[in-house]
């Protein structure tokens, strides 16, 4: 077997009970081959059947084979109902053997990938952000950092990359958490309305302000304002803004009492805030205050292994609101998932799902039902050169991704010597990460 098999697998040898366990626990094979004759007694197999429980419990799914004697047919069910994957007769066939560790090896990987995926959904989002990508990973270490903190935080990124999210989860991570979270959109507020919205007014202050009214930076006390699309607010209004950051307190419009506000400020925009100072429309003074601290939210198109992440936890989510459950991908769908370029970000791939779970009739949602095959199709394919060039480039960048960018690595998934894998390279224009 060692022969026949090193060229394809890995391969560890025991020759009883107590070495196999030390070779399991070490090297955490995802298959074993178990003989059930083993020493002290070969003639029986129980010391075989005690070798396979105490592996299993080391680990529940480990796909065990097992190989028995002739007519041992009982025996072999006796090991299938106590856990083992299958058995195999002697004198045992290699081409069984292939066939079989194939499909096992592709289980456990299938497995393996489900349960990455199950923990990532429980356990490991981030105030319900997920995402597993390391820019991603670096913006929960930010927002765990600044949360304890009282100072202002500016949001940065695309649209739908997620920033009124991370706002809320810098407020939920802080000890504000029980105060309130009041977010005020800049730009869906006409200008005349925003100054006593933000501030607040007093009774007859203007027309129509009959009545005394508390604005929104007010309520925010004790907790955390959020300015959504700063990159909109009206000059005027930033001198006012500036000075309640600066000094803390307020003026209600048409008041003359100054009010002492403790809240903390989150702002964001997708704007180019840069763009705005240097053209005179973003004062900045105001930035800086306002930008002590810096998160820039990534856009998903560079949030590759987060795509499928997503996607799969929008499905999940959508499917079980639609009574639909049990609906999954079909491969072609999760290329073109992956190869969209997303310009609205989380909240166009949240969408579209949602849109392909309502459409779609059968138990796989295709590339139609999301309505990416045309955007793929029309990449620009006008020649049989560039449809050619469209696929070596998505093996190649596949391959690269799955062995982190290890060149011989992916020369040798992709057939090719190293250097041609360069050449590809060069010529496709793909940058090693
Ligand atoms: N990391 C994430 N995990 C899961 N869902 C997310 C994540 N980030 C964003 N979303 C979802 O994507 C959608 C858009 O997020 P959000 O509104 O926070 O983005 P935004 O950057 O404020 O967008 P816009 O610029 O359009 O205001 C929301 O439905 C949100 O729940
Ligand atoms: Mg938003």
């Amino acid at each position: 077997m060692k022969w026949a098999l090193a060229k394809d697998y890995e391969i560890l040898q025991a020759e009883d009970r107590v070495s196999a366990i030390e070779a399991f626990r070490s090297a955490h094979p995802a298959v074993v081959l178990l003989d059930l004759g083993l020493p002290p007694n070969p003639g029986n197999p129980e010391e075989g059947l005690a070798t396979l429980s105490d592996l299993l419990a080391l680990d529940r799914a480990a796909k065990i084979i097992i190989i028995t004697g002739q007519g041992e047919k009982e025996i072999a069910l006796r090991a299938i109902g106590a856990g083992a994957y299958d058995f195999l007769n002697k004198p045992v066939e290699m081409e069984e053997v292939k066939f079989l560790l194939k499909r096992c090896f592709h289980v456990a990987q299938l497995e393996k990938e489900f349960r990455e995926m199950q923990q990532l959904l429980q356990g490991d989002g981030f105030e319900g952000m997920l995402g597993n990508s390391p820019a991603v990973r670096t913006i929960f270490d930010s927002i765990r950092k600044v949360a304890t903190t009282d100072a202002p935080v500016l949001i940065l990124g695309e649209s739908g990359t997620g920033k009124e999210m991370a706002a809320r989860a810098i407020h939920q991570r802080s000890s504000r958490k029980g105060g309130p979270f009041v977010a005020i959109n800049c730009s869906a507020i006409p200008e005349t309305l925003l100054e006593s919205e933000l501030f607040g007014h007093e009774k007859g202050a203007f027309t129509g302000a009959h009545a005394q009214r508390k604005g929104r930076i007010e309520s925010a006390t004790g907790g955390t304002l959020f300015l959504d699309e700063i990159g909109e607010i009206p000059l005027p209004l930033q001198v006012k803004l500036l000075r309640f950051l600066q000094e803390q307190c307020i003026e209600r419009v048409g008041g003359r009492q100054e009010i002492q506000i403790d809240a903390r400020v989150v702002a964001a925009t997708n704007a180019d805030l840069k763009k705005g100072m240097a053209g005179g429309t973003f004062r900045e003074d105001l930035f800086y205050r306002l930008s002590v601290v810096q998160i820039v939210l990534p856009p998903l198109r560079e949030r590759e292994n987060d795509i499928r992440l997503l996607a799969q936890f929008f499905l999940q989510r959508f499917a079980a609101q639609n009574n639909k459950s049990g609906l999954t991908f079909d491969p072609a769908a999760l290329r073109a998932l992956n190869q969209h370029n997303w310009p609205g970000n989380i909240r166009e791939l949240e969408n579209c799902v949602k849109r392909a779970v309502i459409m779609a009739e059968g138990k796989r949602l295709t590339a139609q039902d999301l309505e990416l095959a045309a955007a793929t199709q029309n990449a620009n394919v006008t020649t049989l050169k560039d449809a050619r060039e469209n696929v070596e480039r998505e093996m190649v960048q596949q391959a690269l991704r799955k062995h982190s960018g290890k060149i011989t690595a992916a020369a040798v998934e992709l057939g090719v010597s190293r250097p041609t894998l360069y050449e590809l390279m060069e010529k496709l224009g793909i940058v090693r990460e």
